[in-house]
């Protein structure tokens, strides 16, 4: 850093010139202040506004931008043009997070991560906004506001609650898989460079032909797995609590870009009704050996913000934003998601936060959105929809107009609406355990024993009929993962 030999003139946001930075206005030199002065009152109202509600869930987290590099056609199964050649480059902003922990809490947590990714295609953005898992606690979004209330402080006491935590989980047996991921050495990841990611829901891919695919996405870190115990996260936290955005900012600061491959797995429309399991339930993967990995492309991380305020704070990234050869699928949750983070959007950055630097779109955006607070685009007509007198749509003065031929195909839906049990066969919800069971035989004998160490650890407190509600489940899980836990427990 050079020191400067000029310096602009400061000014009040009105733009006139300031004399006086240093002292506020008043009567004599040992006061009282005077009313008029509108530069001291603008400053102290300016500082109350600087912040804004954070996240509801996801408030901790560090991102970056970067590129996708397409290294494989996939268009067989989508027309989405982000896929539409090998060598194609798509730039993205990503934004990784923990889910519990407030704006200030310690990166280096026991807890999931967010994945999130909004790439700016040529059709508008496409944000894929997934988890370091591939699997959830919940399959039903009726729940969520539930879960994350267990997740966070207890009303009276303010704290986290081991008791609420596991009342929960015990209650809802479909969070084992994922609690397992979670109290396995995957549980805190050394930094986001060193995790995996998922889209977790089940997603779709039409293509030229109109035929639909049912589609998860997996991105796998190329710097490999690092991981923390819980006493080297507790060491590490000790020490700082940013040890995350230290290790993402600095690695790409000195040029050291993070990547993971993107890979899909891939299932014709048709095949989803002979699964032995729902292919739609957010709590189950599918085995690889049934729909192997299928690579896609590279995603490199190579520009820190300018700005963490404007450029990852006001990120808002939505499950809603897809882009044309992208779908949902029937999942419950995802079906919840696709409405709750726009409205999150508008109530935490307010009515055009599309408009933010960080969340316009890369490509012309015509809409007849009209007027409301903070319009950064102002109401210039022949900018948003291509006449000044095309205000309203159908109009005959060329204002932007609909485009079928992006239409999805037509998805056959003829079901019984109902507020369906979630955890009866009918929709293959009453396994609870294969699933668990399989990535509970992955681990090595001294990893088994680290995740029933960590689930004794975080039972500390939890009454006993809670704890024995759990084991239960996880001596259906495989006697010896309840037997471990006993174990660990002193039991
Ligand atoms: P595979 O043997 O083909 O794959 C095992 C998977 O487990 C790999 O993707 C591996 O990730 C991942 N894994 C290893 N350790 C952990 C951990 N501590 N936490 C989370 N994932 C881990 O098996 P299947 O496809 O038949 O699945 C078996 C089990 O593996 C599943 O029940 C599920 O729990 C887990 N899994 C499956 C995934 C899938 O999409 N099929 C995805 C992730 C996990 P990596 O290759 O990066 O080491
Ligand atoms: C953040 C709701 C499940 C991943 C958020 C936010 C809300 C929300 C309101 C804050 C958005 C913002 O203010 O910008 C929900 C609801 C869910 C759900 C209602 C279920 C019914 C999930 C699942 C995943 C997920 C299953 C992953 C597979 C994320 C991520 C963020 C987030 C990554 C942070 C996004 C960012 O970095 O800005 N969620 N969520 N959520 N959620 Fe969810």
């Amino acid at each position: 850093m050079t020191k400067p030999t000029q310096c602009p003139v400061m000014t009040t946001s009105a733009g006139a010139p300031i004399a006086d930075n240093q002292n506020s206005l008043s009567a004599g030199p040992r006061g009282p202040l005077l009313m008029q002065d509108w530069q001291l009152i603008e400053k102290l109202a300016h500082q109350n506004r600087e912040r804004i509600p954070e996240r509801v869930v996801h408030a901790k987290g560090w991102g970056a931008y970067g590129t996708l590099t397409i290294t494989n056609d996939i268009s067989q199964y989508t027309v989405a043009k982000v896929f539409s050649e090998i060598g194609k480059k798509t730039e993205l902003i990503a934004r990784f997070s923990t889910v519990a922990g407030e704006q200030g809490a310690a990166d280096a947590e026991r807890d999931v991560r967010g994945f999130g990714i909004k790439f700016y295609t040529e059709e508008g953005n496409w944000d894929l906004v997934g988890n370091n898992t591939p699997v959830f606690f919940i399959r039903d979004p009726l729940k969520f506001p539930d879960f994350i209330r267990t997740q966070k402080r207890h009303p009276a006491t303010n704290l986290r609650s081991n008791t609420a935590a596991w009342d929960f989980w015990s209650h809802s047996p479909e969070s084992l898989h994922q609690v397992t991921i979670l109290m396995s050495d995957r549980g805190i990841p050394a930094s986001p460079r060193f995790m995996n990611g998922y889209g977790s829901h089940t997603f779709s891919f039409w293509n030229a032909n109109g035929e639909r695919f049912w589609v998860k996405f997996h991105f796998k870190t190329k710097q490999g797995q690092h991981t923390l115990s819980n006493e080297e996260a507790t060491a590490i936290i000790g020490k700082t609590r940013e040890s995350y955005q230290e290790d993402l900012y600095g690695a790409i600061a000195r040029g050291d870009h993070p990547k993971w491959t993107m890979y899909v797995q891939v299932m014709p429309e048709k095949e989803a009704e002979t699964t032995p399991y729902n292919p739609f339930d957010l709590t189950k993967v599918w085995p690889h050996s049934d729909y192997p990995l299928i690579e896609v492309g590279v995603m490199e991380l190579n520009r820190n913000a300018a700005n963490y305020f404007a450029e990852i704070e006001q990120l808002a990234l939505s499950p809603s934003n897809i882009v044309p050869g992208i779908g949902f699928s029937p999942d419950k949750v995802l079906q919840a998601r696709v409405f709750s983070y726009a409205d999150a959007h508008r109530y935490r950055l307010g009515t055009h936060y599309e408009s933010l630097p960080v969340n316009r779109p890369k490509c012309p955006v015509h809409h007849y959105h009209k007027d409301g607070s903070m319009n950064p685009y102002g109401q210039d007509y022949a900018q948003m929809t291509g006449h000044p007198d095309a205000y309203y749509e159908p109009n005959s003065f060329g204002g932007a107009t609909q485009n079928p031929a992006v239409a999805e195909p037509p998805l056959a839906i003829n079901l019984e609406a109902a507020r369906w049990n979630h955890r009866d066969a009918s929709g293959s919800g009453d396994d609870y355990y294969s699933q668990p069971r399989a990535l509970w035989k992955l681990f090595d004998a001294a990893h088994q024993a680290r995740v029933c160490a960590n689930i004794a650890g975080s039972m500390a407190g939890v009454p006993d009929f809670i704890v024995e509600r759990a084991l239960a489940h996880f001596d259906q899980i495989d006697p010896a993962y309840g037997a471990g836990i006993r174990k660990a427990l002193g039991k």
